[in-house]
């Protein structure tokens, strides 16, 4: 008998998993980031496209190489964030997310950290050569130092593995 115990799912997020909106790269993005959970060691790339005039972002797409509840994260953040400028972006919350999506089970919160801090990098990427606006915090936020660049995450997964 198996002794994992089954995880309990809402309605939207196996909806959402199973057709997740906005999969994909954006040819032309100006704005990314890939980023993995040292929870798991999954990743997820964010794309997003921003109008330079009103920092609106008008598209935004994702791949997920992680989990049911980092696709269905992924999926209603991007759908939430579309038309919306990058500071109203930047304050959406994990907890935003997955109140959006029906509730996460705990044991996937950082499902949906992950994809809040790699949106949060992305947007912080987009400022990385422009002047940065007074609403963008100088140190990284929780949701970021969850959402490690891919280096960061590689090295650390590494030096575990020697253990
Ligand atoms: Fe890794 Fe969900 S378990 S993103």
């Amino acid at each position: 008998m198996s002794s994992r115990v089954p995880l309990t799912y809402g309605k939207k997020v196996i909806e959402l998993f199973k057709n997740p909106k906005n999969v994909g790269k954006i040819e032309g993005a100006n704005a990314e980031a890939l980023a993995g959970s040292l929870a798991c060691g999954d990743m997820i790339a964010i794309y997003l496209k921003v109008d330079e005039t009103s920092d609106k972002i008008i598209d935004a797409k994702f791949e997920s190489y992680g989990c049911a509840a980092n696709i269905a994260a992924a999926s209603i953040l991007t759908e939430m964030i579309k038309g919306r400028n990058l500071s109203e972006a930047w304050k959406i919350s994990w907890k935003d997310v997955s109140d959006e999506l029906g509730g996460l089970p705990q044991v996937k919160y950082h499902c949906g950290v992950l994809a809040v801090g790699a949106l949060r990098r992305a947007i912080r990427a987009y400022y990385e050569k422009r002047q940065k606006p007074n609403w963008l915090p100088k140190e990284l936020s929780q949701e970021e130092r969850h959402a490690l660049e891919e280096e960061k995450l590689m090295e650390i997964l590494a030096k575990r593995s020697q253990k």
